[in-house]
């Protein structure tokens, strides 16, 4: 045998060898996969025991539909009181919660956020407030708690209501047409609002096209990344950066990123002015970018680049989508129940003439309009959902416990969809938030509870007001029919069809 023929068959062998060696691998490590799903499998099923739930496949867990995860939720909330498991996956579950006296217990911990769902936001919004867990979270907090004190909220209104009037007016050219889609100029409205208030920026943003390109990509990412945290494919980042949906939120990232970085560059060069500098020296509080730009942590060393933006991503996202979200829909609601949107317009109009100005004392002289509001946060509630990780078992007031580890969803959307809780839970009513009514502290949770509540609450609580006064004082909202909104759940309440609506002007 010539020495050529007698190298090819060792290097044949040579492969055969490899390949058996790494199909040997290859099964162990399925055999160890196998092994580890079915443990964790079997825990869960022990530790869920308590909770009944709806048969699910053994591998793919409970039924996906896409859009109609809010109708499958209700129709769990009237079937399994209080809570219920879902498995995502054969080994996964989000331990849904939608009773108020579960949210109590467990909003009254500090269990952190749900590294599983929260981490997806991260290449977007950093680790800010809304992702930060443990003493870090605690100092950011303590740091940006003074950005929403009452007299720094009191000269925003003016703001709010500036920004407010120059989407009315950008409504009054359009009125007595036929309906038309009304989420993205609110959109902008609030991010020009947030821009202003808490950002310090100058210019109006509603008029400017880059900034549409951020609220494009901002509608993006709430769609992608809820997708993916569906997805158990695209779990690994480096495989979901492969595929064209992990590009998209790539991109989308940057053009969100590129809108801050530009937010805080103007800033800092307005700082380098002795004139902007002596204004903010006079301030007793500051506002929230010069907080941060100003900032020194406990140890004395000031906020990194990484933190900043991290914050900067986290308010400019939360200060603008929650609140847009909001009024949509609260003018939906309005919209469809004419009644109540009289009786607000009424209240406005008596307390504000033709709404010139609109000041602090204001905001609590409208009790209808309040309650209306309230009505419609319970029923489109904007945050639907919060994750969080139980860092030590849990006995809830029923008796039944679960163990350290299990996520839990706690469904705001379910809860104030409970019909334990509240009778008719679809039916608008704003009568349940009547002055001297009575309820569970912890029945009515938009703004969440506890430690880890809104910062922003008052502020958008504010914002919506002044929106809902100045809207029903030029305009009549009314329904169209044909086209009808349907709440899906994003990182926000959204509508999966937009939101329609005609709007007749006023005189
Ligand atoms: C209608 C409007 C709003 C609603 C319904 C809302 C709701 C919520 C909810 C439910 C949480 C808890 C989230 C969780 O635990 O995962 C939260 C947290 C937060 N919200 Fe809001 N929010 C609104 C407006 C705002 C505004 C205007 C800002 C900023 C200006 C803001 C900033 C934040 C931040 C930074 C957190 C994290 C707080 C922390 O963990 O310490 N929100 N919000």
């Amino acid at each position: 045998m010539s020495v050529s023929a007698l190298s090819f068959f060792r290097l044949q062998g040579g492969i055969f060898g490899f390949l058996q060696l790494a199909s040997l691998l290859c099964l162990l490590l399925l055999l160890f996969k196998a092994a580890q799903f079915y443990l964790r499998r079997q825990w869960l099923l022990k530790a869920i025991q308590q909770f009944p739930s709806p048969p699910s496949h053994w591998l793919f867990g409970h039924k996906r539909s896409k859009d109609q995860e809010l109708q499958l939720l209700l129709k769990w909330v009237e079937k399994f009181p209080s809570a219920c498991p879902r498995w995502v996956w054969g080994s996964r579950i989000f331990f849904m919660v939608y009773d108020p006296d579960y949210m109590k217990m467990i909003l009254g911990r500090s269990d952190p956020k749900a590294k599983t769902t929260y981490r997806f936001l991260s290449p977007w919004i950093g680790y800010g407030l809304l992702l930060l867990n443990g003493e870090t979270w605690f100092q950011h907090r303590r740091m940006l708690t003074p950005a929403f004190h009452y007299d720094i909220l009191k000269p925003y209104l003016g703001l709010m209501a500036d920004s407010v009037r120059v989407m009315l007016n950008k409504w009054e050219k359009l009125t007595n047409q036929d309906s038309f889609e009304i989420s993205q100029d609110i959109s902008l409205m609030t991010l020009d609002s947030i821009m202003k208030c808490a950002f310090t920026y100058q210019d109006s943003v509603q008029l400017d096209r880059n900034s549409q390109s951020y609220i494009k990509a901002i509608s993006d990412l709430s769609y992608l990344i809820p997708s993916r945290v569906r997805n158990a494919f695209h779990q690994n980042d480096i495989i979901y950066r492969l595929t064209s949906a992990g590009r998209w939120t790539n991109h989308a990232c940057q053009i969100a990123h590129k809108h801050t970085d530009q937010v805080i560059r103007q800033r800092k060069a307005q700082l380098k002015d002795e004139g902007e500098l002596e204004k903010i020296k006079k301030k007793r509080h500051l506002d929230f970018l010069d907080i941060l730009l100003f900032a020194k942590m406990e140890n004395g060393s000031s906020l990194s680049d990484e933190d900043l933006r991290a914050e900067v991503d986290t308010f400019m996202f939360e200060g603008h989508d929650t609140t847009a979200s909001g009024i949509c829909w609260i003018f939906y609601a309005l919209a469809t129940h004419p009644e109540h949107q009289k009786k607000c317009r009424e209240e406005v109009q008596s307390l504000l003439g033709d709404g010139a100005s609109i000041t602090w004392d204001h905001l609590d002289q409208m009790p209808y309009t309040t309650m209306c509001i309230k009505e419609a946060l319970r029923i489109y509630p904007p945050v639907p959902v919060m994750g969080r990780k139980l860092s030590k078992p849990i006995t809830f007031p029923d008796g039944r416990s679960l163990p350290k580890g299990i996520l839990v969803s706690l469904s705001i959307y379910g809860l104030h969809h409970n019909p334990k809780v509240w009778p008719n839970p679809e039916e608008f009513d704003p009568f349940r938030f009547a002055p001297g009514s009575t309820r569970h502290s912890h029945s009515f949770l938009p703004f969440s509870g506890g430690s880890r509540n809104c910062i922003g609450k008052q502020f958008a609580m504010n914002e919506m007001k002044v929106a809902v006064a100045l809207t029903l004082l030029r305009f009549e909202l009314l329904p169209d029919s044909t086209k009808v909104p349907f709440p899906v759940q994003r990182i926000v309440l959204k509508s999966k069809n937009g939101f329609h609506l005609h709007l007749r002007k006023l005189h």
